[in-house]
């Protein structure tokens, strides 16, 4: 038996109610904030994501399923979203337009990382993308929209974590403290941070083996080696979050595994803490325009994970609306009721009525049984009786009543039920 490759999950009929609940909250969060959809190809040029993530990333270094295609083009299915929104951006001459371009997406994402809880090798993302404003009151605007994204959900439980990361002027400095700080340090460290030490030191500080964690605590933090432009900017922001009334936690850890970001960072993440579990995380981009080739242009942007969205909605037990039932379901006896089944069904749907018709040769019972399973109001019955008195048996499926009516009057009866 085949089964679905490990670390991706088949998404049920059951389930796609809590899918287009996300869905449909966030298409209404980027209406009220001016975004529009955009899709990009599942993949692109390997090299895309290796100028944009990063070559010392995990995700591209040891997440990426690459692949040759027939002509010898290295392509990756797509790690992350903003490296393709951004060379889409430039592709299409978006740089243009007004700016700020404000695009969104829903998007399958592929790592190959050790799947465990919450954690998928095709997880689904929906992200936002604001680019060609460097004004840190976009910043708050975009951090404003995903927590008013996450409260229209009804996900209540979650806090904004916030850092500056600083930029090409100043991060160097940083760097170079975080290295003579965890030089001495390096042989209590774990192999990874070890490793990392050299290449991203910055990566050592969202460290999560118990092991590095007081180290990393305790090592310089960013926001002391910020620039004067870089400070002003998380200052501003910070003023802005205050504005709007939203509550933050300065997390000097949080650096994100992404190399393309620059200043401001964010994630959602549960009260408990844990970024293994981040609802959704962002932040500012201002040099990866330029470095895809494109007119400098800064941006900002946020992306959620689905399936993690997904998850705290049947923890926090917040109910969904159900995808709509059939209103009816047709069974039939018979060649001749088969024939008049399928006639009526047809005409049920050309009035708007949902139905579900059955084709096989099961007993009356069974196809009641199945009417039961699909959710139907109720089930038309046709068979030779019917087929006589040119009536039809309209079965109420909860009560369990029945009525003998004209077919002509089927419509109307049914109509009046939806
Ligand atoms: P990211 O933090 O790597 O950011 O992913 C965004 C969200 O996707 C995470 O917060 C998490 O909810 C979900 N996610 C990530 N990896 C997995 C996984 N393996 N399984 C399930 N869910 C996962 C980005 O991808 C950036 N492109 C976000 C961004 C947009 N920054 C600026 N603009």
């Amino acid at each position: 038996m085949f089964k679905a490759p490990r670390g991706t999950e088949d998404i049920l009929p059951e389930e796609q109610s809590y899918w287009r609940y996300i869905e449909e909250k966030a298409v209404a969060t980027c209406r009220l904030y001016g975004y529009s959809r955009m899709d990009t190809p599942a993949f692109e040029e390997a090299s895309l994501f290796a100028r944009s993530v990063g070559e010392g990333t995990d995700i591209v270094n040891k997440e990426m399923y690459i692949f040759k295609d027939r002509s010898g083009n290295e392509l990756a299915l797509r790690p992350e979203g903003t490296a393709s929104v951004c060379r889409a951006y430039l592709e299409h001459g978006m740089d243009n337009l007004p700016q700020p371009v404000k695009l969104y997406y829903f998007a399958d994402i592929f790592r190959y990382e050790r799947p465990q809880a919450g954690r998928y090798r095709q997880h689904h993302q929906f992200g936002c993308e604001a680019i060609g404003e460097a004004s840190p009151m976009l910043d708050a605007e975009v951090i404003q929209m995903a927590l008013s994204f996450f409260r229209s959900l009804g996900l209540l439980q979650f806090c904004l974590q916030l850092n500056s990361i600083g930029c090409k002027e100043c991060r160097p400095n940083h760097l170079h403290k975080l290295k003579d700080y965890y030089a001495p340090l390096a042989p209590g460290l774990c192999d990874d941070c070890r490793a990392r030490l050299a290449k991203n030191p910055l990566r050592l500080l969202d460290c999560k083996k118990p092991g590095c964690q007081a180290a990393a605590d305790e090592a310089p933090k960013s926001a002391d080696y910020l620039c004067i432009e870089c400070r002003e900017h998380f200052e501003s922001l910070k003023r802005y979050l205050g504005v709007l009334k939203i509550e933050y936690t300065l997390n000097h850890r949080l650096v994100r595994g992404l190399d393309y970001y620059t200043k401001t960072v964010f994630e959602i993440q549960p009260l408990d803490g844990g970024s293994q579990s981040a609802l959704g995380g962002g932040g500012r981009y201002d040099d990866l325009i330029a470095g895809l080739g494109g007119r400098p242009a800064p941006g900002i942007g946020f992306a959620t994970g689905m399936e993690r969205m997904v998850f705290n909605i049947k923890e926090y037990g917040i109910e969904v609306p159900r995808q709509e039932k059939p209103a009816v379901f047709v069974a039939c006896m018979g060649g001749d009721a088969k024939i008049e089944a399928l006639k009526t069904a047809s005409e049920l749907r050309d009035a708007g009525i949902a139905v579900v018709v059955s084709s096989g040769e099961r007993s009356l019972k069974a196809q009641l049984r199945q009417a039961n399973t699909v959710g139907a109001t109720c089930a038309a019955i046709i068979g030779d009786d019917e087929i006589k008195e040119g009536t039809v048996t309209l079965r109420n499926m909860e009560t369990g009543e029945q009525q003998e009516v004209q077919p002509d009057d089927l419509k109307r009866m049914l109509g009046a039920q939806q």
